[in-house]
């Protein structure tokens, strides 16, 4: 028998997010040393037949296909949810309201009508919560994280984010249901910019503090599709490419830039910070590596260097194998939930909290006002 305290998890949607999940589930009390210990209680999906198939592969002693039922269960502490956007924020209150902690994809709703309804739920049922914004967890991200908190860059002038891919280029890929319900903005919320550039906005606001202000243009290149659920051809509602200047609180001025549309790019993520004495940049692509330049190396030897994060010393890698074996995309899950697990026990709650998200979906929202209104918009305030 373990002595950790176990933590039962109900985790509701079995699509790419609930495999992640599922498996940093798994993986986290063999890596890390935690007084709780997840329990795969129980899976919640529609389709009894997948989820029953999905609960046999990963372990799940029991399946649900109504997260109502789930949320109704005293042996579920923990709601995990990882479906699509327009049901985030029905799970996530009524889990809420059940008393239960809540782990929710991002972005936390739809718009900030609905994460602010998010926020307030969880807040009055006071349990733990937190939301996927799993970038942060990259060790490399996470040592930038530390050299810009430590002073190293020195005033900061440039924020530069992009997140690039090029699945949705052919007219002929139909929009809604399984996968693709992120062309539907009426499941999703919105295209590129609550997608994509969520990701850019959350590391953004981490490492370098609130957005103040924002200017964008959107763009959708392909008008209609053919709709999975209606089986009729129809408008298409997303923004397929967006791009934005802003302004931070503490003057730097950044651009971001997210597309469906740059072929040849599948998930490239890029971030760039410039500073008065140093830089930092990093890549998805090359996710272990953080490029750092100091401009106050001496002369002849000063250069980019390209750290290979996977030390002893690195955030998290002390806790998998030796120096220079690099680790990848499903360990920032399950640094997530280690993270979790540890800020149950101390009482401080691993970032981002739903609210750290409302903060991100606001500046999204502000982003789509612009592109409308095609003037500078002021980033409300949670
Ligand atoms: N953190 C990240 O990097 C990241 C990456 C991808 C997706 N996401 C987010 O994760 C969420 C899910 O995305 P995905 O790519 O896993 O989608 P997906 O389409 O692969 O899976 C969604 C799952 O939810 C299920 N589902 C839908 N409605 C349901 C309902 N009412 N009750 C129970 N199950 C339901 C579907 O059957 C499917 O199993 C989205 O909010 C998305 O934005 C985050």
């Amino acid at each position: 028998m373990s002595s950790q305290k176990p933590l039962n998890v109900g985790l509701v949607g079995y699509g790419f997010m609930g495999r992640t999940h599922s498996n940093a589930y798994g993986k986290v009390n063999q890596f890390f040393d935690l007084d709780r210990r997840p329990v795969l209680k129980a899976v919640c999906g529609r389709n009894e037949s997948n989820v029953k198939a999905f609960a046999e592969r990963w372990g799940y002693q029991s399946t649900e296909t109504d997260w109502r039922n789930l949320l109704s269960r005293s042996d579920i502490d923990l709601v995990d949810i990882a479906t699509p956007n327009d049901s985030h924020a029905e799970i996530a209150i009524a889990a809420a309201k059940a008393g239960k902690m809540v782990m929710c994809e991002k972005p936390l709703g739809r718009n900030p009508t609905e994460a602010t309804r998010m926020v307030a739920a969880i807040e009055s049922a006071g349990t733990p919560n937190m939301v996927w914004y799993n970038y942060r967890r990259v060790p490399a991200v996470m040592l930038g994280k530390q050299i810009v908190d430590e002073g190293r860059l020195g005033k900061i002038f440039h924020y530069r984010a992009k997140f690039l891919q090029d699945w949705t280029i052919s007219k002929d890929l139909p929009q809604g249901g399984a996968g693709l319900w992120r062309l539907d903005a009426n499941v999703s919320g919105s295209g590129v910019t609550g997608d994509l550039l969520a990701h850019c906005i959350d590391t953004a606001m981490w490492l370098n503090g609130p957005i103040q202000s924002v200017t964008g243009v959107t763009e959708t290149f392909v008008m209609e599709r053919h709709h999975n659920l209606t089986g009729k051809v129809e408008r298409v509602t997303i923004d397929d490419a967006s791009a934005f200047l802003a302004r931070f609180d503490n003057g730097a001025l950044a651009t971001f830039e997210a597309t469906r549309y740059a072929r040849g790019h599948k998930a490239l993520y890029t971030l760039e910070i410039n500073g008065e004495n140093a830089s930092i940049f990093w890549d998805l692509h090359d996710l272990h590596r953080l490029h750092y330049f100091d401009h106050r190396d001496e002369g002849r030897l000063r250069g980019w260097r390209s750290l290979h994060v996977t030390d002893g010393d690195h955030p998290y890698m002390k806790h998998w194998w030796v120096p220079g074996l690099q680790i990848g995309y499903e360990h920032t899950f399950i640094h997530q939930v280690a993270d979790f697990l540890e800020g149950l026990r101390t009482g401080r709650p691993a970032a981002p909290t739903f609210r750290d998200a409302l903060a991100t979906d606001l500046v999204t929202d502000a982003v789509l006002r612009s592109a409308t209104s095609g003037r500078w918009e002021t980033v409300g305030r949670g």
